[in-house]
């Protein structure tokens, strides 16, 4: 990918669905910023693949920063203040996640969101997410911002059943979705990631998915 070409794309906020907007090219010049914060976190948190209850691992890597983290073992799913890995509590949320996380919600339509866990999903070629309902945050009046560095993406963008007709929504570096309202439980995920070179992840995608889950930690 040429940042040349990624520079010229003007930002936009495009409708999905009700309660769902995309930010295109949002970051425009903070891409650098988050990635470099993002990175930062995964130094003292690595990515890892989390087990899971049927005794498998899941295909992304993942890490967290926040009061809370996002854990899958082979318990189930759950918020967890500290990190199993480590025995210690995740990283602190970097203020750069805090404020464009706000914002974005903000201008979504969601004026005072406030994030207490950020997710941070890394995808190598070929990693993918199933299609999944974000349940396991403690209250679903907040929404979900979600931001992707790096290789493009197709986002699956299902409705309120799993068996519902997914659209396909091309994510490129610099994007940012959001959902929340009536569409807040919809069912999405992540195509099969396709190989390429991002100048500056390389052949990696990175997500940022920021939720509120509140006093539900474990
Ligand atoms: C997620 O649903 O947790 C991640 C979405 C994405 O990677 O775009
Ligand atoms: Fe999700």
């Amino acid at each position: 990918m040429d940042l040349f070409a990624e520079l010229a794309r003007e930002p936009s906020v495009v409708p999905i669905d009700d309660g769902a907007v995309l930010l295109a090219a949002h970051l425009q010049h903070r891409d650098r910023a988050l990635l470099d914060a993002a990175l930062a976190v995964l130094s003292s948190a690595p990515a890892r693949h989390m087990p899971t209850r049927s005794g498998g691992r899941i295909s992304v890597a993942m890490s967290n920063c926040g009061t809370v983290g996002w854990v899958s073992d082979r318990q189930g799913y759950r918020y967890d203040a500290i990190d199993p890995d480590s025995g210690r509590p995740w990283p602190a949320m970097p203020d750069c996640f805090l404020s464009l996380a706000r914002e974005a919600a903000q201008i979504a339509g969601y004026p005072s969101f406030e994030p207490d866990v950020c997710l941070i999903n890394r995808y190598e070629p070929g990693n993918r997410l199933g299609l999944h309902q974000d349940l396991d945050e403690g209250e679903l009046e907040s929404p979900i911002v979600s931001v992707s560095l790096g290789l493009g993406a197709l986002f699956l963008w299902g409705g309120k059943l799993r068996r519902d007709t997914a659209r396909r929504i091309p994510l490129a570096h610099g994007d940012v979705m959001v959902w929340g309202g009536s569409t807040r439980l919809n069912f999405h995920g992540v195509h099969s990631i396709a190989a390429g070179h991002h100048a500056l992840t390389g052949a990696c995608r990175y997500n940022l998915t920021f939720r509120h889950c509140g006093t539900r930690a474990a």
